[in-house]
């Protein structure tokens, strides 16, 4: 087991990385006054491990309400949000309560977020069991739920009291879902931490058979360059937004398939190998790197390319981003490890890396 340190102004935690910790109370954090604990977790992960969680509760005095919410990004909504404050103010949640949120990135962004507007805030922990929650969304505090014109319009900082990550849940993940967890993973590896770039380069096969051992000391590399950053920059005001790299693209990518096309981690795969391409173009980062990426990414199974994108939509797309700041701004790499905020990036640029994503 791995223990990693968070240190954000919002209040320091631990993110315990390890196997079997869902079923233990050994590495739940203290609660002083908590009598509840608030499980929520779709119906399917729910089923998977619910009950160990609840046990686990138990273990320190706390009796679950599970709260279960349908599977699927369509929960990280306003609507589903009321619903669950419904259920906390029903079912007596108090100030010293806990939130628990139990599954991937949909579920904590929402659990969190009610977590951190319920009575103008309520203790929350995080027990990620996807490897994109495990590695990215369960660190650092940002909670939130989509409106329709885009994901996360609406959010909060609200630090969890501990981050739980049993890194066994990782094999009952879809094929699919754990291939989108890596290129999470692989984000890291080109834009923080070198040393998980070559763990995939040279242990790929291990990785992609999920090899527990090897999957408990990447995933706990990935929270603890994470960890690193958000101490740094809570509010990402800095170099939290090297976190971002191939969002931009990726989640213009999200949009334009209305959520029902590429995977989170699909589109950011795409949106890297498109970052390397414009900062190739610009002359920022060689043109090796994009071979790199290339490789990597397809050794991952994930996809590189995209289809003929009409440049225009997709400025229309980026436009809209959060990230968007009277200009066009990515984040592009000199070289592995070596991120960089480029502002005013020309919109030809962009229309010529978008041209090379095809084909
Ligand atoms: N996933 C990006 C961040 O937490 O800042």
């Amino acid at each position: 087991m791995r223990t990693i340190p968070v240190t954000p102004a919002g209040g320091a935690y631990e993110v315990r990385v390890g196997r079997g910790l869902l079923g233990s109370s050994q590495d739940l954090p203290e609660l002083p006054g908590a009598e509840k604990a608030f499980l929520v977790a779709d119906a399917n992960v729910a089923g998977l491990y619910g009950e160990a969680a609840a046990r686990a509760l138990a273990g320190v005095g706390l009796s679950t309400v599970p709260l279960t919410v349908p599977p699927g990004e369509a929960s990280k909504s306003l609507d589903t949000a009321q619903v669950l404050y419904q259920q906390l103010s029903t079912q007596e949640c108090h100030r010293d309560d806990v939130v628990v949120a139990l599954g991937g990135g949909v579920v904590g962004d929402l659990a969190g977020f009610v977590a951190a507007t319920y009575m103008r805030g309520v203790p929350f922990i995080q027990l990620p069991t996807s490897l994109l929650a495990q590695v990215d969304a369960s660190i650092g505090g940002k909670v939130g739920v989509n409106l329709p014109r885009g994901k996360n319009l609406v959010g909060s900082f609200h630090q969890p009291r501990r981050v739980i990550t049993d890194v066994d849940a990782l094999a009952t993940l879809s094929e699919r879902e754990f291939r989108s967890g890596l290129a999470e993973v692989a984000k890291v590896g080109f834009a923080i931490d070198p040393s998980i770039l070559q763990t995939i380069e040279t242990a790929l096969g291990d990785l992609v058979q999920r090899d527990a051992d090897l999957l408990e000391d990447v995933v706990a590399r990935c929270a603890a360059a994470k960890a690193g950053i958000v101490s740094e920059d809570e509010r990402d005001h800095g170099r939290r937004a090297f976190l971002n790299y191939g969002h931009t693209l990726g989640h213009a990518l999200e949009g334009m398939d209305a959520y029902r096309g590429r995977s989170h981690g699909e589109a950011v795969a795409v949106g890297m190998v498109f970052a390397a391409r414009l900062a190739a173009d610009l002359g920022i980062g060689d043109p090796a790197l994009v071979s790199r990426h290339l490789r990597a990414l397809a050794s991952l199974g994930l996809p590189h390319g995209a289809e003929a994108l009409d440049p225009e939509q997709v400025l229309e797309v980026m436009r809209m981003d959060k990230k968007y700041r009277q200009g066009l701004r990515f984040v592009l790499l000199e070289d592995v490890g070596r991120p960089r905020l480029v502002e005013d990036v020309p919109e030809a640029a962009v229309a010529r890396a978008l041209e090379a994503m095809h084909g």
